[in-house]
């Protein structure tokens, strides 16, 4: 099951092949959502142009780089943690430097930088390119800062480097920051204002994946729907562009369907997609194009109004069912997801029953959930008291997970019997004997390898079912290959 934040991958290094001339060894762990592993591979694109190989032994390194994600407290615990590990590693060997990238920078710089020390150099979502500047600095003693979010930075031209890569996915990032303004969520404050990537620059990647060999590509962003590329620029400051800007944007309607016409054999995924902004134009462009998946990654967070009104998400209950109505109307072969919180401030016994009723009636292919974590600074932490209970979230995550389990073997349940399309990722965790992929609605698929090979599409019949796994046969290749 893909997750928003795989537990899985948390942590993960990356290992750069190397480029014979450098010199010095880059480290770099990463943490949080798929945005942060991406954004790494562009970091790791910059400094390959600075003389820096990875390397996954930390003791080699000269340069620790941590790509922090500050979404939940665990999240940023975890970090802490690995910060005094490099720490410690450090007082061994003097000429190792430290640095924080992501989503903890703006947050924690004072305190990492200066009060405790244990770091020599912060750098924030959008300051990438000024990577060689601050490790200059850092060389010559000095701690370097650059946490400035930035109104146009979008990596757009830096060809990010794959790493750790099963050669047959990708991530390609869209849209940078959000401007939802979810009361609980500190995205919009680590990563700033939102901006889109420019579609050509966008559609040159994916070719550029194809011709590598890959064949799927997630187009990644906080909030993937509000896409708006308009010749560059904030998506808020789009009222005031000129008349041919505004007749000539582009909407993520319709990158979808540039995306989808310049690859029409790639697989193309996206997420997330957030209610609010979801528009019919985007599941009609699904149906119109077989290539785009049929699955949707639709955080609803709440099922009670009262609870949505708090979290500003702008929705109701009933709204969302409408657009859940319209994609089973137009998409009934699509697979929906969702994130959802617990004991957000002032849930109700009523509010939670509300949250388990709307899962009753969406009965979702799969699901992330989560207790609710006071994040600082958030409109949730200055205006609302945390008053639910450690155990009173507990028990409500239980219960809406084991709700979840059971609509996801009702989902895999109804795969049985039927031949569907699967792309091969890998072998399977479990048996190397079987080969791991996914169908269109991101289900994963577990068959016995015979004669195919990674990145082969494959029609496989479908046997047997776990609440999240499928359990086949191949029976041959699809006419994609
Ligand atoms: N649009 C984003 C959402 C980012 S956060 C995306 O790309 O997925 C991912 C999920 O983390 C959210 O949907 C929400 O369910 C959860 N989350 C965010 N802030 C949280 C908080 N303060 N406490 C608990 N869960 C939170
Ligand atoms: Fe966060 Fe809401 Fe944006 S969850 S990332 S503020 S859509």
């Amino acid at each position: 099951m893909e997750k928003v934040i795989d537990e899985s991958v948390q942590g993960n290094t990356l290992t750069l092949e190397s480029n014979q001339g450098n010199t010095r060894k880059l480290y770099i762990e990463s943490y949080g959502c798929q945005m942060n592993f991406s954004d790494s591979e562009i970091v790791a694109s910059i400094l390959s142009k600075q003389g820096f190989n990875t390397t996954n032994v930390l003791e080699e390194a000269d340069l620790v780089l941590v790509n922090t994600c500050s979404i939940r407290e665990k999240a940023e615990t975890t970090v802490r943690k690995r910060l005094e590990k490099f720490n410690a590693v450090k007082k061994t060997k003097p000429h190792m430097k430290v640095g924080v990238l992501g989503c903890m920078a703006e947050r924690l710089k004072d305190k990492l930088l200066e009060e405790e020390k244990i770091v020599d150099m912060v750098v924030g979502p959008d300051a990438y390119k000024d990577l060689p500047n601050l490790i200059q600095e850092i060389d010559e003693g000095r701690n370097a800062v650059n946490v400035i979010l930035s109104k146009d930075e979008t990596y757009g031209d830096v060809a990010p480097v794959r790493l750790n890569s099963n050669g047959v996915t990708a991530f390609v990032s869209i849209t940078r920051g959000c401007d939802n303004m979810c009361t609980f969520c500190v995205v919009p404050f680590t990563r700033g204002r939102e901006r889109s990537r420019d579609p050509l620059s966008i559609v040159a990647e994916v070719n550029d994946l194809w011709k590598k060999g890959f064949k799927e590509v997630t187009l990644l962003g906080q909030n993937v729907d509000s896409y708006l590329w308009y010749g560059g620029g904030l998506k808020k400051e789009f009222e005031k562009a000129s008349e041919i800007q505004k007749a000539t944007a582009v909407n993520f309607a319709g990158l979808l369907e540039m995306v989808a016409l310049a690859q029409p054999k790639m697989r193309i995924r996206f997420s997330t997609s957030n209610p609010q902004d979801m528009t019919l134009d985007v599941i009609k462009t699904m149906a119109k194009h077989d290539n785009i998946c049929n699955y949707i990654h639709l955080p609803v967070q709440s099922g009670s109004n009262r609870i949505l009104k708090a979290m500003n998400r702008l929705h109701t209950r009933e709204e969302y069912f409408d657009l859940i109505a319209n994609i089973r109307r137009i998409l009934p072969d699509c697979a929906i997801s969702q994130d959802m919180i617990t004991g957000f401030p002032t849930e109700t016994e009523e509010d939670h029953k509300d949250t388990l009723s709307l899962m009753e009636y969406v009965k979702y292919d799969f699901g992330f959930m989560f207790a609710y974590s006071e994040r600082p600074g958030t409109l949730a932490a200055r205006k609302l008291k945390d008053d639910i209970p450690e155990e009173t979230k507990k028990r409500r995550l239980r219960e809406i997970i084991d709700l979840q389990q059971k609509h996801g073997l009702y989902r895999t349940q109804q795969h049985l019997g039927k031949i569907e399309e699967v792309l091969i990722e890998g072998s399977s965790k479990k048996s190397e004997v079987h080969w791991m992929g996914r169908n269109s609605q991101n289900t994963v698929v577990v068959f016995p390898k015979e004669n195919y090979h990674v990145g082969d599409f494959v029609n496989v019949k479908i046997n047997e079912c776990t609440s999240a796994t499928l359990i086949g046969e191949a029976i041959g290749y699809t006419a994609n290959n």
